[in-house]
């Protein structure tokens, strides 16, 4: 039984659609490790209010995450895959992680950080974000978070809250870790920084043809002629042809670089055709699971009473702990 297993637990906020960074720095991970643990995953709704606010954009994006998920082949039978605010007892217990939560020690989050840098108007749910990520985390009695290097932080937040909490209340909260794969490494976007929607240099991860042509097109390369011997470390297309490319061609390709007679338009085919038989197979996974919605959310319904039950088991410890009974 599942029972043994260690819990595995994860969520996507459902703010946009999901990129080739996302994929292979979070989402493949779940779909990989689902075997191996009692794996949960959940469309972080709640988290998404903080920047989408609009009924039918937030209603149809968590659809589609549950649709991407169902592509990349999570299976429902063997992950538990829910709404996040189909466990509301989260904000419950949201709020008594503030309780014992000062303003400084949030004030030291990456994020906050950040939008303040920014001089980004920053809501309270934006700045209390780690700690209902942390009630995410600590109801599930998680054991492994797999998350990209950009959310370690707040798998810390998690396990620095329950140690906390149990100071506080006694033992009641495991102490998860964030499980950051080696092999999983920051995906280039189209400019060479760290893929991400808030650079607009993404390839979406379900993308048809014409959309990743048109962003590896996009791709800016300097004026070296085909004959002229390149530096691969120093060029975008390069970057990534190392996940989309096999060992064997990457050498290739590298060589092909350093000696003269590759082009960038040729690299640039090369790594369009290389894309294009990574996503297709997982689009038209997508398209299929597309057609009957209503099955997706009746499948979430029931995995989000599950996981609700999970939910109200663990609230019941918390609220006796701290006295709320
Ligand atoms: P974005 O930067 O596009 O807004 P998110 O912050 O929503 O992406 O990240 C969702 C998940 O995907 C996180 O676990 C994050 O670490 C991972 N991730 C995002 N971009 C990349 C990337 N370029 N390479 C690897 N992992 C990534
Ligand atoms: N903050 C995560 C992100 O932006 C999403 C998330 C919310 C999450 N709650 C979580 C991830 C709990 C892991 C565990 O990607």
């Amino acid at each position: 039984m599942t029972d043994k297993k260690k819990i595995l637990l994860s969520g996507v906020k459902p703010t946009g659609r999901p990129h080739i960074g996302n994929y292979f720095g979070a989402m493949k991970q779940f779909a990989d490790l689902q075997d191996e643990y009692d794996a949960r995953v959940f469309i972080a709704d709640y988290h998404a209010i903080t920047t989408v606010q609009n009924a039918a954009e937030l209603s149809r994006n968590t659809l589609d995450v549950a649709l991407d998920y169902l592509a990349i082949g999570i299976d429902p039978k063997k992950t538990l895959l829910f709404k996040q605010s189909d466990l509301p007892e989260l904000c419950e217990l949201a709020w008594i992680f503030n309780c014992i939560t000062t303003m400084p020690y949030l004030m030291r989050a990456h994020a906050y950080k950040d939008a303040e840098a920014k001089n980004k108007e920053i809501n309270v749910g934006i700045f209390d974000y780690p700690i209902l990520m942390t009630a995410d985390i600590l109801i599930q009695d998680a054991d492994a978070v797999p998350v990209g290097q950009d959310q370690k932080q707040h798998v810390e937040y998690a396990r620095d809250t329950a140690e906390k909490f149990n100071r506080i209340f006694g033992e009641t909260f495991k102490l998860p870790n964030s499980l950051i794969l080696d092999h999983v490494k920051i995906i280039p976007g189209t400019d060479g920084q760290k893929m991400s929607k808030s650079y607009g240099n993404t390839i979406a991860l379900f993308a048809e043809f014409e959309d990743i042509k048109k962003a590896v097109m996009s791709i800016p390369t300097n004026s070296q002629g085909v004959d002229e011997s390149k530096d691969p470390e120093k060029d975008n297309i390069f970057a990534l042809h190392k996940h989309f490319a096999d060992a064997e061609e990457i050498e290739e390709i590298e060589k092909r670089y350093t000696n003269g007679g590759l082009g960038y338009k040729e690299s640039k085919e090369i790594l369009i055709s290389n894309i294009e038989k990574f996503i297709a197979p997982l689009r038209e996974k997508r398209k299929e699971f597309a057609k009957d919605e209503d099955a997706v959310r009746k499948m979430l319904k029931e995995n989000g009473e599950k996981a609700r039950e999970i939910a109200l088991s663990k609230m019941k410890e918390v609220k006796k702990a701290v006295g709320l009974y």
